[in-house]
């Protein structure tokens, strides 16, 4: 029956099968066409933002929102929105990217760290009460890899502190929570439309949404250098508070715009695709694919795969199985990699505390508590980074126009590493040198299963 790939056997996803994001139609060139015309002159804000903007808070169903150059930038317009400010804390998950983080030292507060569910991978709503003080602001959720956070337990805490909550759903533009569309569970939320981004500008892009008049109203100040310059009036050059430069690319919101109105089809190719998968990866011992809570869909941004070398009985180190399963899969056209490499209270910035020089914000006359980040606190957003492959990084290995039939490739290949050639992959993972084994010291073993 052949050999790995690794081993010079065939490759099981032919290259060239795995079509890369976002899809470019020419109803995407059209509109980018139309934006150019009406790009000149030079106006704020472009009538191809207001369009993006309008449709936007028409499909999430927010009263409001706002087009930016980022999701961190939406992210810091929300944070800047709620009144965050010196000495306040934020809470966000430890599993994220840095920005959900970063966003809170713009405005200098300080981000407290709370661990992640170990079903879901989102932000544990049982361990948010421990990390609320009297200086808590706000919580920041974020929905992970695709998957919306648990939105009803969230508000449950919020709301008898009195905290915001802010959705970070740069990973999961066209998922649902109990109906709801990502961008309408907090009291605001930030998007990204990041070129990778289920919801793609093609380069860089964010969105800003909310039902709240106030919030609204400070957030546009924020992108806009502080003031506020309504459409068709004379601009004062009057600016009330601090504010940025966040305005979006004409172009971009077009081809944005353009997008968004096949962002439903794009989402379920992405369900269907992702439902497929778990299903066939269930089978097979040694790999957990993603849990769905019934109440929520997920997009499948990043598909996330946890490595249990434990649970197929290989008694191998974490870090020397996924590194050694890694290189098997890529060689048989699987393109799974790590993402985050460590928590993110881990990344140095949090463990050197120096943001602005002097470290500040941390050592700000308002910061009167002294807020340290200890890695150990995070014992599943660690165990979760160590075992974490993620199916559709950069090039997306996994929205459409990829389909069942790349899944089908995908699914196959795994059961010939992990199931037909278990005993070559063993081999293979043997071969690994010392330095990919296990790095992080004996970690208390998570339960993933939820039973
Ligand atoms: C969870 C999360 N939040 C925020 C961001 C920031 O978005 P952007 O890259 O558009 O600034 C990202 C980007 O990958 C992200 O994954």
């Amino acid at each position: 029956m052949g050999k790995l790939a690794i081993n010079g056997g065939c490759k099981v996803v032919p290259i060239g099968l795995i079509k890369p994001w976002p899809q470019v139609t020419d109803a995407d060139r059209q509109a980018v066409m139309a934006a150019l015309d009406e790009a000149v002159p030079w106006r704020y804000p472009f009538p191809s933002t207001r369009a993006l903007e309008h449709a936007w808070a028409q499909f999430v169903g927010t009263k409001y929102a706002l087009a930016c150059n980022s999701g961190t930038a939406a992210l810091h317009m929300c944070v800047a929105a709620a009144g965050v400010g010196p000495g306040d804390e934020v809470l966000v998950p430890a599993d994220t990217f840095l920005a959900t983080a970063s966003c809170v030292l713009h405005s200098n507060g300080l981000p407290i760290f709370v661990d992640v569910d170990a079903r879901t991978y989102n932000i544990d709503p049982q361990k948010i009460e421990e990390q609320i003080t009297d200086r808590t602001k706000a919580i920041i959720a974020v929905d992970l890899h695709g998957l919306p956070a648990d939105y009803e337990q969230i508000y449950e805490v919020a709301s008898n502190y009195n905290l915001v909550v802010i959705e970070d759903g740069a990973q999961a533009t066209g998922a649902t929570y109990q109906g709801r569309q990502v961008g309408a569970l907090g009291d605001m939320a930030g998007c990204s439309m990041n070129g990778s981004k289920c919801l793609s500008a093609l380069g860089e892009g964010g969105l800003f949404s909310t039902g709240n008049d106030k919030y609204f109203e400070l957030a546009q100040r924020t992108r806009m250098f502080g003031e506020l310059v309504e459409a068709g009036e004379t601009r004062q050059y009057d600016a009330y508070i601090m504010g940025w430069n966040y305005r979006h690319d004409p172009l971009q919101s077009a081809f944005a715009h353009s997008q968004l109105k096949r962002l439903p089809a794009m989402t379920e190719v992405r369900i269907r695709n992702g439902a497929y998968l778990t299903e066939q990866l269930q089978q097979i011992p040694g790999v957990r694919p993603p849990y769905v809570p019934p109440d929520r869909t997920h997009t499948y941004f990043f598909y996330p795969i946890l490595v249990e070398p434990e649970e197929a009985g290989l008694d191998i180190p974490v870090e020397q199985f996924r590194e050694g399963l890694k290189e098997v899969l890529a060689a048989e056209g699987v393109p799974a990699r790590p993402w985050q490499t460590r928590p993110v209270p881990a990344q140095s910035l949090f463990q050197f505390r120096d943001g602005y020089g002097k470290g500040c914000p941390w050592t700000c006359p308002f910061a009167d508590r002294d807020v340290k980040y200890d890695p150990d606190e995070y014992p599943v957003a660690t165990d979760v980074t160590r075992r974490r492959l993620v199916l559709g990084h950069c090039i997306d290995a996994f929205g459409p126009p990829n389909d069942l039939q790349l899944m089908e490739k995908y699914a196959e290949a795994f059961h010939k590493v992990l199931v037909e050639h278990r005993g070559e992959l063993i081999d293979y993972v043997h071969t690994k040198s010392p330095e990919t084994r296990a790095t992080m010291g004996e970690m208390p073993r998570i339960d993933y299963s939820g039973s």
